[in-house]
C-alpha cells in the first residue's frame, strides 16, 4: 500500500510517523521491546497495511475523542484512508506479525510473548566474567582447569549463552512440565529460545562431537532467582566429563582401561570419608541395563580421585590465601567426604563435601553419566562420569568475597586487588573489603491481584529498577484476610550499594519506582 504513496519526502515522512506510531502502539499492546532498525523497517512496511487498518478501527472504537485530536493519528488516517479505499482490507485480516526483536551479544533475535529478559541482564551478557583475565571467576576456572590437563581434557569456554529449549531441556530428558521450564524461573528470548540455565545445555553436542576423551565447559548461566548476597541472576558453572569408548579400549574391557587410567593420576594425602558402597540398588542405583558393576565401580573410582585432586588444589590455595591474610587462621588438615545424591543426569550420583575453615561445605555434584545421554548424543558405545560445580560460590570461598554482586563491580578498588594473579596463581590473596556503605531498609506491603503471582517477579522488578544497589529482598510478613480471603504480602528491601553511600533521596526514588512497577506489572494493590 505504501507504494501507492508518492515516493517523495512527504510520503516517507508519513511512513516514518506511521511506523513510530505503530511502534508506540506495539508497546501499549504489551510487547516488551520493539526494536526497529533499517532492515526491520523494510519488513514492517510489508505488514503495515493490515495492521494500520486494525489499529485504526480498534482505536477509533476505544478512544474516539482523544484519537482524532492526536496529530500522529491524523497522519495515520491519511494512510488508512488510502489503504482502505484502495484495498478495502477487512480488519479481520490483521495478524499480529510485528517483528519484535532484541539484540544479545550483537546477534538479533525475534521475540514473542515469552520474552522476559530485562535490559539489565541483556547488557551484562557480553561481560563473560569467566573469560576476563584476573577476575576471581576466571582465576577459579584456571585453577580447576590446571587439574584436568589437555589433551585428555578439552576446554570449551565460549559457547553462546542463547540456546534452544531443546538444548537446555529436551536433550537432557527434562519432562515437558518440569518447573525449570517455567517463565518464572527462566529467561526466555522467545518460546523456543532462552538464556541457558546450566552448562549441561551443551552436553549432548559435546558428547556427540567426540573431540576428546574429557572436556570442561565453563559458561555464564542465567536464572530468575531471589535477591541476596549469594544469588545473582547470572552466575558461572563449570561442567566436566570423562568418557571411555567400549570399542576402543583393549579387549573391550572398560573397567580395566579405567583402572589403568586411574593409576596414572597423581595421588594426594588428605583424609577421605567414603562410607557408602559404590552403588546401592535403592538409594543410588547402578544402571544395570547398561553397565556392569565392575565398570561402574571403576568409573566411580576414577571420578572420585579426579575430583578429590581438584578440591585439594582449590582448598590448598584457599588456605594459603587465608594464612597470608590472617596470621591467626587455624590451619586444620583438609578432609573430604562423599555423600550419596540424586541428579537427573547421573546414576549413581554423589556430592563432595570439604571440611574447611571449621565447616563442611558442599562443593560439587557428580556421578556416572546416564547412558541415555550418550545414546541420544549418537555415541552409544561411550560411558563415563560427569560433574558440575558453581564457579561463583567457589570463588567467593577462595577469595573470601562477601557479596556476589562484587563480581559485577567495575570499581578499580575491587578489580585491582586481583591484578597479576592469572599469571601467577601463587600470588592469590583474599579480598580486602573497602568500606561498607550504610544500607537502608524499605518495606512494601500489597494485596495480591487476580493474576498469577510468582515471587521471582518481585525480585526481577526490584533488580531491574535498583540494579546492584539492592543487597537483598525478603518476604517478611504475609497475611490472609479472614473474611475476604485476600492475601497480602510484605517484602523488606535492603538498599545498599557496594560502591557508594545511597542518599535518602536516591533510595526513596528507587523505592517509589519499585512500588509503582509492582502495581503496574503485577497488578497488586499497595496497602
Ligand atoms: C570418537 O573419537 C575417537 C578418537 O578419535 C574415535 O576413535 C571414535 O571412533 C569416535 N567415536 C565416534 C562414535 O565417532
Amino acid at each position: 500500500m505504501l507504494l501507492a504513496l508518492p515516493p517523495n519526502q512527504n510520503g516517507y515522512a508519513i511512513c516514518l510517523r506511521t511506523i513510530s506510531f505503530l511502534c508506540s502502539l506495539g508497546l501499549t499492546l504489551g510487547l516488551d521491546s520493539v526494536d526497529v532498525d533499517a532492515a526491520a523497517v523494510a519488513e514492517l512496511l510489508e505488514e503495515v497495511e493490515d495492521m494500520v487498518v486494525w489499529c485504526m478501527v480498534t482505536l477509533r472504537n476505544v478512544y474516539h475523542e482523544a484519537f482524532f485530536s492526536s496529530r500522529c493519528a491524523r497522519v495515520s488516517i491519511v494512510v488508512v484512508v488510502t489503504i482502505w479505499t484502495r484495498n478495502s482490507a477487512p480488519a479481520s485480516r490483521w495478524r499480529p506479525t510485528i517483528r519484535a526483536r532484541t539484540e544479545i551479544n550483537g546477534e538479533k533475535y525475534e521475540t514473542d510473548s515469552w520474552f522476559n529478559v530485562p535490559p539489565n541482564i541483556i547488557d551484562k551478557v557480553p561481560r563473560r566474567l569467566h573469560l576476563q583475565k584476573d577476575h576471581p571467576v576466571y582465576i577459579t576456572r584456571q585453577i580447576i582447569e590446571s587439574v584436568f590437563p589437555p589433551p585428555t581434557y578439552k576446554y570449551h569456554n565460549d559457547f553462546n549463552p542463547v540456546v534452544t529449549t531443546h538444548q537446555n531441556f529436551d536433550s537432557l530428558g527434562f519432562p515437558k512440565d518440569h518447573p525449570g521450564r517455567a517463565k518464572s524461573d527462566t529467561y526466555y528470548v522467545n518460546s523456543n529460545t532462552l538464556l541457558r540455565t546450566h552448562t549441561s545445555a551443551h552436553q549432548a553436542e559435546t558428547f556427540g562431537a567426540n573431540l576428546s576423551a574429557g572436556y570442561l565447559i565453563s559458561a555464564d548461566v542465567y536464572r530468575r532467582d531471589e535477591v541476596d548476597r549469594s544469588h545473582y541472576p547470572i552466575f558461572h558453572q563449570m561442567e566436566g566429563a570423562h568418557s571411555w569408548d567400549r570399542t576402543k579400549v583393549p579387549n573391550g574391557d572398560v573397567a580395566a582401561a579405567v583402572w589403568s587410567d586411574l593409576e596414572k593420576l597423581p595421588k594426594h594425602n588428605i583424609e577421605v570419608q567414603d562410607p557408602n558402597p559404590p552403588f546401592h540398588h535403592e538409594r543410588n542405583p547402578l544402571q544395570e541395563r547398561h553397565h556392569s558393576a565392575a565398570e561402574a565401580e571403576a568409573i566411580a573410582a576414577h571420578l572420585k580421585r579426579s575430583l578429590e585432586l581438584m578440591v585439594v588444589e582449590i582448598f590448598t590455595r584457599a588456605k594459603a590465601a587465608a594464612k597470608k591474610a590472617d596470621p591467626n587462621f587455624v590451619d586444620e588438615p583438609l578432609q573430604v567426604r562423599w555423600v550419596e545424591a540424586y541428579f537427573p543426569f547421573t546414576s549413581p550420583s554423589w556430592e563432595l563435601e570439604v571440611y574447611y575453615d571449621g565447616d563442611w561445605l558442599e562443593c560439587l555434584g557428580c556421578g556416572v553419566v546416564k547412558q541415555d545421554l550418550y545414546i541420544n548424543a549418537g555415541v552409544p558405545n561411550q560411558l563415563g562420569w560427569a560433574f558440575g560445580i558453581g564457579l561463583d560460590r567457589i570463588a567467593m570461598l577462595l577469595f573470601k568475597i562477601p557479596d556476589i554482586r562484587l563480581f559485577w563491580s567495575q570499581d578499580e578498588r575491587f578489580l585491582k586487588q586481583f591484578t597479576g594473579v592469572s599469571d601467577n596463581l601463587d600470588s592469590l590473596r583474599r579480598f580486602t573489603p573497602f568500606s561498607k556503605y550504610p544500607g537502608c531498609y524499605k518495606d512494601v506491603s500489597f494485596w495480591l491481584g487476580s493474576t498469577d503471582f510468582h515471587e521471582n517477579d518481585v525480585m526481577e522488578i526490584v533488580r531491574s529498577i535498583a540494579g546492584d544497589s539492592v543487597e537483598d529482598v525478603k518476604l517478611f510478613d504475609h497475611f490472609t484476610h479472614p473474611k475476604t480471603g485476600r492475601k497480602s504480602l510484605c517484602y523488606r528491601i535492603n538498599y545498599r550499594s557496594l560502591e557508594r553511600t545511597l542518599t535518602n533521596a536516591v533510595t526513596n526514588d528507587l523505592h517509589s519506582q519499585v512500588t509503582e512497577a509492582l502495581v503496574e506489572k503485577l497488578g497488586v494493590e499497595i496497602r
